[in-house]
């Protein structure tokens, strides 16, 4: 009954909000459906810290639910690593301690940071060495994030719990006055294996290597099915789908739309509503979610829609699984209740290319693990393309396989234009600067790029860590 109701009303589309209040959840007496309460686990907020500090990478064991853990690979001893909270304009010092017994190194996903801080794989380190980041913060606000990306290890090393946000403030966004504290949720999604013994090993079968490790218990914050208290306040969520390949179509139960601020590279021209989200892997959203109408112990799920996939492989758990990621329980306490959002969220001026032409990408993927970019593998030492600082270029990111690639740009983001067949449209919520931008099967993604910072070397790869990792990676370098 609920399924059909939000099934129909996904039809609907999307609306900016003008300027209003974000709706309140209406309809959240409805009984739940699938493990609530007592077989959830309550979603882990994590520690903060600034930008100075201490990331040490080492074997550690993850809670996954009341009671249990598993060994894993962790920052500071937790998945998500400590969230790190920054304002636009200061200095980061932050200092990779790797205790694996594997090289590694940390990127820092939508940040731009001068190449030799951006976690390219030539720099990976030794087990028992460091390396140290010293970059200030020249952007806006926005949810980003950090994870591993040596060559051939970042798919294992994620898996094994090595990821964490980063959280970047500025004044522009303090203006708005949006949820903060208890109010503003950070969320790290992944699905795992459920066999809780294998959640956080990483052993890829065939099929794997193909699609990527796609499975069917939903992970928050590193533990499997989260639930969170949440009183009658609005809240903001921040949504990470630092999943190996699964995709999400991102909608609550109760049909009532997402109330979508921001994505990727910050907060949104203006608000919008979507009735689902599809977030591929890297991607963010920020979202607020007013639950003033929820009752003491009724309940909300956040959940991932059904969605189908053209040729998508014969694998257990497809791509468009539905899934429960989420339960959200009222307590029935009141809570801060937002100001109202201003029609404008943030100025957001629109590239126009300064270069006739385009630079095309074609991703493709064979047999076994054979995925690759313009029929290149990576090869650390070859430069693939060189763009002048500054020019503003049309790229074309066309997917002529079975299988989805979120494709992710280092160093800089971009503004979608453009998709074609396929889905054959730009969501509003894909509007503004994106740094993660998904290509179902078939479709070709137009964006406008500039790299406006630094000159050096950054990446262009599919972030599907399975891809990743066996080569669908190009060297960009910025001269
Ligand atoms: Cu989130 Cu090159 O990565
Ligand atoms: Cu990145
Ligand atoms: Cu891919």
């Amino acid at each position: 009954m609920n399924r059909r109701r939000f099934l129909h009303a996904a039809a609907a589309g999307t609306a900016i909000v003008a300027g209003g209040g974000i709706p309140a959840l209406s309809s959240c007496g409805d009984a739940p459906t699938g493990p609530t309460g007592a077989s959830r686990t309550p979603l882990p907020a994590g520690t903060t810290m600034g930008g100075a500090g201490m990331l040490i990478a080492a074997p550690g064991s993850a809670s996954i639910e009341t009671g249990r853990s598993v060994p894993a690979w962790l920052y500071n001893g937790a998945l998500p690593g400590p969230t790190i909270r920054m304002r636009r304009g200061e200095g980061a010092s932050l200092r990779l301690v790797n205790q694996l017994p594997d090289p590694t190194i940390v990127h820092w996903h939508g940040l731009v940071v001068p190449d030799d801080a951006d976690g390219h794989p030539r720099d990976t380190i030794a087990p028992g060495s460091s390396y140290q980041y010293d970059f200030p913060i020249v952007q806006r606000a926005g949810t980003f994030w950090y994870h591993p990306h040596a060559h051939h290890s970042t798919a294992g090393q994620v898996q094994r719990g090595l990821a964490g946000f980063f959280i970047i403030e500025d004044d522009e966004e303090s203006a708005l006055h949006l949820p903060q504290g208890e109010h503003e949720v950070l969320l790290l999604l992944q699905d795992r294996d459920e066999n809780a013994a294998l959640s956080y090993t990483y052993a890829p079968s065939a099929a794997d290597l193909t699609s990527g490790i796609l499975r069917n218990v939903p992970f928050g914050n590193g533990v499997q099915r989260p639930t969170l208290a949440v009183d009658g306040g609005c809240y903001r969520l921040r949504i990470l789908n630092a999943s190996h390949s699964r995709i999400y179509r991102l909608a609550l139960d109760t049909g009532t739309p997402l109330t979508v601020i921001g994505n990727d590279g910050g907060l949104l021209p203006s608000a919008i509503e979507s009735e689902s989200v599809y977030l591929g892997v890297g991607e963010r959203l920020d979202l607020l979610v007013d639950f003033s109408q929820l009752r003491a112990g009724n309940r909300v799920m956040l959940q991932s829609l059904p969605f189908m996939l053209a040729g998508d492989l014969a694998v257990r758990y497809p791509q468009g699984i539905a899934l429960d990621l989420l339960e959200f329980v009222g307590t029935g306490e009141a809570g801060p209740i937002s100001p109202p959002l201003p029609p404008t969220l943030s100025s957001v001026v629109d590239l126009s290319p300064t270069v006739p032409g385009e630079r095309t990408f074609v991703f493709t993927s064979g047999a076994g693990d054979a995925h690759q970019i313009n029929g290149l593998s990576f090869a650390m030492d070859r430069v693939d393309e060189r763009i002048p600082l500054g020019q503003v270029e049309r790229w074309i990111f066309q997917n002529d396989s079975t299988l989805p690639h979120p494709v992710h740009l280092h160093g800089t983001h971009f503004q979608v234009v453009a998709r074609s067949d396929g889905r054959n449209r730009v969501y509003p919520y894909e509007r503004g600067w994106k740094d993660t931008v998904l290509v179902m099967p078939a479709e070709s993604v137009e964006v406008l790029v500039q790299f406006t910072t630094y000159r050096g070397l950054y990446l262009l790869h599919c972030h599907n860590l399975q891809h990743e990792d066996a080569g669908m990676m190009l060297n960009v370098e910025v001269f």
